[in-house]
């Protein structure tokens, strides 16, 4: 499913940005205009200062579209939801390293669940916190802005984050934050190779055009 594609770069519209009260027709709409995944950001007001969706939304994205769900869980205790996010239809569950008690079991739990496992860390915490864990998960996706909203800034200091990954990890290197056809070459150069891209491609009315850029810009 990920990789029958052929695929070396992956993109994934955050639909944080989508128009939620057309979420059916963004999701259509981005999955008919060549995007690879869809981006789920789940926020719980704890873990960062914003709410979002759950499952059951989820539950509904999964029933309009075939595309891998690339959920992001942004959610103290992931594990206590783990199987909820599953069975709602999530394809890649990636959880943060600063909000687990016991990240190794967490990861775990997703793999046990038969979703792709990630891991993720806040701009401010050091890669070496994610090193114990990547011999067990498919994804490592670095935040290049500080979770909890779209619209926001890249920052530039993540690159060094994605350049220390790249001779370290074989699987997905995500980035998330402020990716646009500039900070996506930029991270593409680096190593990266799933590009989360919310306002960048959501704001454009012709979103077809602007994956296609984006792809050329990170290939
Ligand atoms: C932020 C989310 C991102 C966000 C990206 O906490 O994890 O996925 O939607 O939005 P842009 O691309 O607008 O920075
Ligand atoms: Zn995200």
């Amino acid at each position: 499913m990920f990789l029958a594609q052929n695929r070396k770069c992956f993109i994934a519209p955050s639909i944080l940005s989508a128009d939620f009260t057309r979420l059916r027709d963004e999701v259509v709409d981005v999955e008919q205009a060549g995007c690879d995944w869809i981006h789920v950001d789940v926020m719980d007001g704890h873990f960062v200062p914003n709410l979002t969706i759950g499952p059951p939304v989820i539950h509904w994205i999964r029933k309009t579209t075939k595309l891998p769900l690339d959920v992001h869980l942004m959610i103290e205790e992931p594990i206590r939801y783990i199987d909820e996010f599953r069975k709602a239809g999530s394809d890649l569950i990636t959880v943060h390293v600063e909000a687990c008690r016991d990240v190794k079991q967490t990861i775990e739990k997703v793999r046990v669940s038969g979703a792709k496992p990630g891991i993720s860390l806040r701009p401010r915490t050091d890669i070496s916190e994610v090193v114990p864990y990547l011999n067990l998960v498919d994804l490592v996706l670095v935040m290049t802005v500080e979770p909890g909203f779209g619209g926001q800034q890249f920052m530039s200091e993540m690159l060094e984050k994605v350049r220390y990954l790249k001779p370290r990890f074989s699987g997905f290197i995500s980035v998330d934050g402020g990716i646009n056809l500039e900070t996506g070459a930029q991270t593409a150069r680096e190593g990266a190779n799933v590009f989360v891209a919310g306002s960048a491609i959501f704001k454009e009315s012709n979103r077809k055009a602007y994956i296609e850029k984006l792809r050329k810009s990170v290939a």
